[in-house]
């Protein structure tokens, strides 16, 4: 018997580096039986919108403008996310934070990229560029990626896979950002591969 198809809805705000991995990655049949069913973006004019737009993804954009109301705006985003009977959700780079209510409806099914190995460097101050600067500071000779199940606290899910990049003493925060943000792109498919696995989606 055929697998089914697990539908995975993908919540973005910028780049969209990750979400293009896990585009290549199930095409390359990667992560098989696996399909992108929508995009949704916290903003029009990210980069990540595009790429989804390339690959035919159908992309629903729910901004702070549209919904100045975080309640409304986080129910229209678990509308768009049960519409697409979407099994597993993948937050890459996206810059809100979920509500009880959208992680009760997917619990153990929303996963999130952080740049950092947590529980280091995690939390609410710790977004973004601020990571690495704060690693450097610190004076860390290692950082990395984590990637970890969503639930109520910031940062503070299981953990599904890490990996280690050092840091150089001639590092900026901006060249520490893109070994890292290698480290995201190379474990990506696997947790979710692992995900599907482990949740039996
Ligand atoms: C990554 O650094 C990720 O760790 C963080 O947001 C960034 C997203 O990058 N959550 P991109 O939009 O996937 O290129």
């Amino acid at each position: 018997m055929k697998k089914k198809q697990v539908r995975i809805s993908v919540l973005v705000s910028g780049n969209g580096s990750n979400l293009q991995v896990l585009i290549d990655a199930i095409e390359n049949g990667i992560v098989p039986n696996a399909k992108i069913v929508q995009v949704i973006s916290s903003n029009a004019s990210a980069y990540a919108v595009e790429r989804a737009q390339n690959h035919d993804i159908p992309v629903n954009i729910i901004t702070k403008h549209d919904y100045a109301d975080i309640r409304d705006r986080m129910d229209a985003i678990l509308e768009m996310l049960q519409l697409e009977n979407t099994d597993l959700v993948v937050l890459a780079g996206y810059l809100s934070i979920l509500p009880q209510k959208v992680i009760k409806a997917y619990e153990n099914r929303i996963i999130n990229i952080h740049p950092a190995l947590l529980p280091k460097y995690g939390g609410k101050e710790c977004y973004g560029m601020k990571v690495h600067e704060r690693i450097i500071e610190a004076g860390e000779t290692e950082s990395g990626a984590t990637i970890h199940y969503v639930d109520e606290g910031i940062d503070t899910g299981k953990i599904i896979v890490q990996g280690v990049v050092p840091v150089r003493p001639s590092d900026t925060a901006e060249l520490l950002k893109e070994r890292v943000l290698k480290k995201e792109h190379e474990l990506l498919p696997i947790a979710v591969n692992q995900v599907i696995k482990e949740q039996m989606l």
